[in-house]
């Protein structure tokens, strides 16, 4: 796939999975802004770009659930490069283990937060741009915790469930447009926090994060206009 001349951003672009979509858009031959808040994951995405002689991403340290940050960062993408073709929202987190009843209601605010404002507020600055171009990808990576609620994971369940909910929305509102909305459906992942959270799992049945990428890469290209306002379970066979 060639991405030559498109403009990414990638919120969480330097996460576990969202480090895996930047550098495959980079290979591809895109210009890549990714968002981040720990200024150590973006330095470490900037030195494995170093050490492999890669084109390395554009980076800018926001919190993706602050309307005026992000309008700012897509105020300046805009500035600099003219347009945003692409957006891949891969900031989100978990939390469970306990049942509803017992849940903190923080975490109640803080899964909203990362897995639904975080979309939220990223969709309604950048859309506009690309209703503007007439042309853009959106994909949100969902969990397939939306469709699939297990005990103990109640908050996270609704909040990924609510993400695809909003991105179905917006993809039936953008059809006149020439701009495409999907989300992807990753279960467990073969991410280094994974592995250290459950050290006696089998890795091997986990999809690696480079292989979901590619599905990301392909939902945004040229190939893919006919998958619209889709939910993609990219969990292999766990
Ligand atoms: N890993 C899995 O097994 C799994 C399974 C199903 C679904 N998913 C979903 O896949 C997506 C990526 O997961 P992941 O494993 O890559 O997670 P991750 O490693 O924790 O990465 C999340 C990214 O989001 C960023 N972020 C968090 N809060 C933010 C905020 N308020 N503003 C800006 N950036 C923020 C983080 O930045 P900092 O690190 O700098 O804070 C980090 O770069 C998430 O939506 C997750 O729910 C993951």
């Amino acid at each position: 796939m060639n991405f030559h001349n498109k403009i990414v951003l990638v919120a969480g672009g330097t996460g576990g999975l969202g480090r895996e979509v930047t550098r495959a858009f980079l290979e591809a031959g895109a210009s890549v802004v990714v968002t981040y808040r720990r200024a150590e994951e973006f330095a470490a995405v900037m030195s494995a770009a170093e050490r492999t002689g890669a084109t390395p991403p554009e980076g800018v340290a926001a919190d993706v659930t602050d309307p005026a940050a992000v309008e700012k960062v897509v105020a300046d993408i805009v500035a600099k490069h003219g347009r945003i073709d692409i957006l891949v929202n891969a900031v989100g987190g978990y939390a469970g283990g306990t049942s509803v009843w017992e849940v903190d209601p923080r975490i109640y605010d803080q899964m909203l937060q990362l897995n639904l404002k975080a979309g939220f507020i990223l969709a309604r600055a950048i859309v506009p741009v690309m209703i503007r171009q007439n042309q853009g990808w959106v994909v949100n990576i969902a969990s397939k915790a939306a469709l699939d609620h297990a005990a103990g994971g109640g908050l996270y369940a609704a909040s990924k469930a609510g993400a695809l909910a909003l991105f179905d929305s917006l993809a039936a509102e953008v059809k006149p447009y020439n701009i495409n909305v999907n989300s992807v459906l990753p279960s467990i992942i073969d991410t280094a926090a994974n592995r250290k959270a459950m050290p006696g799992a089998n890795f091997s049945k986990w999809p690696k994060p480079e292989e979901i990428a590619r599905v990301i890469l392909f939902l945004c290209s040229e190939q893919a206009r006919v998958i619209h306002g889709a939910a993609i379970p990219v969990y292999g066979k766990t």
